[in-house]
């Protein structure tokens, strides 16, 4: 159990410039105060992350985001009224307070308030917005665990404050309000606020998902969020070529295995076939699936509506090679 004395020691070593992991709703977050840039740097030191993928700015409620971007168009306060706190970060115009490190250079700046008990609290005792991407380093699966985290980085970081597993399980929606001359948002990464819960305040709105070329959003890029083990879809063409003499096939199943095959291990995300549990396993799932040493990893497509879209965004970008 977390202690209000183990808070408000991770905020003073936030204050301090040192890295604290921390449990959000969607995935556990590896946070530095996005005021001071040389704190933010060894977000990307530690992760391995490539300057150019900007970080989101945690904050407590909406008066501390006041603090960090130029102003919030109506349509965006709508989104927040509905959805902070919550697993929605929104693309706005920085103030200069924010340092280029945290945007990668951009006008813009990723905002998002969680509903996380710790996460909040810890924003709040710290005093200061809270930089933080996943706490796993670049490329790799998400943390949704303390002991996630504990894997990648526990003998680097001071603080991991560990509140059990991320009840979402799959990182926030990312919408950008910059340049958009209907005043909608674009749609920049698909996640725990679904696109009908968006689209249910705002009408239909832009995706800019599949823009390999030059990502606004890394999380756009194609390979991420992988195992080391090769993933594959059952319904990949290249499937039984990839099969050929290989006899540890694990499978990553989403309520019950459509075949009768002989795997060497089975995951399955949610027995009745709820999105949200599957969510909110799925990350956990193939980092156990990666640890068995397996050659191969089946994924078994689900349908994409609802977190859905998330599911099968992360498991497409899984499968990239
Ligand atoms: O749920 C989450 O969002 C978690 C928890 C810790 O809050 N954080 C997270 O951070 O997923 P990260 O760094 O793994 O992913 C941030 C995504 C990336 O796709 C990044 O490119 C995009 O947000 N992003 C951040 N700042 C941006 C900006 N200024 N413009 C466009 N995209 C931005
Ligand atoms: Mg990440």
């Amino acid at each position: 159990m977390l202690t209000e004395q183990d808070i408000l020691a991770a905020a003073q070593a936030l204050r301090d410039g040192e890295l604290v992991a921390f449990p959000t709703e969607t995935v556990y977050g590896l946070g530095a105060n996005a005021l001071n840039p040389i704190a933010v740097a060894k977000i990307f030191e530690i992760k391995e992350r490539p300057r150019f993928d900007p970080l989101i700015v945690h904050v407590a409620d909406v008066s501390q985001a006041d603090e960090v971007v130029e102003s919030i168009p109506e349509i965006a306060q709508s989104l927040m009224e509905k959805f902070w706190p919550g697993p929605l970060s929104f693309v706005l115009n920085k103030l200069p307070c924010v340092p280029d490190i945290v945007t990668a250079g951009l006008p813009g700046v990723a905002i998002r308030c969680p509903s996380h008990d710790v996460a909040r609290g810890l924003i709040r005792a710290a005093g200061v917005p809270i930089a933080a991407p996943s706490a796993n380093r670049f490329g790799l699966v998400s943390p949704t665990t303390g002991s996630h985290v504990m894997e990648s980085f526990g003998d680097r970081l001071s603080f991991v404050l560990d509140d059990g597993p991320c009840k979402i399980g799959v990182e926030s929606t990312v919408v950008s309000f910059m340049d958009t001359n209907d005043g909608l948002p674009k749609l920049l990464r698909h996640g725990g606020i679904t696109q009908e819960q968006i689209e249910s305040v705002t009408g239909a709105i832009n995706t800019q998902m599949h823009e390999e070329s030059q990502p606004t959003s890394p999380g756009q890029l194609s390979r991420h969020y992988s195992p080391a083990t090769p993933l594959l879809f059952s319904n990949d063409d290249s499937l039984a070529e990839m099969k050929n003499g290989k006899s540890k096939i694990g499978l990553l199943g989403f309520q019950s295995p459509s075949s009768s095959e002989d795997f060497a291990a089975i995951e399955i995300l949610s027995k009745k076939g709820d999105y949200r549990e599957a969510a909110a396993n799925l990350f956990a799932a193939m980092r156990r699936l990666d640890a068995l040493g397996l050659d191969l990893i089946i994924a078994e497509p689900i349908p994409e509506i609802d977190l859905g879209r998330a599911i099968m965004d992360r498991l497409r970008r899984a499968a990239a090679r």
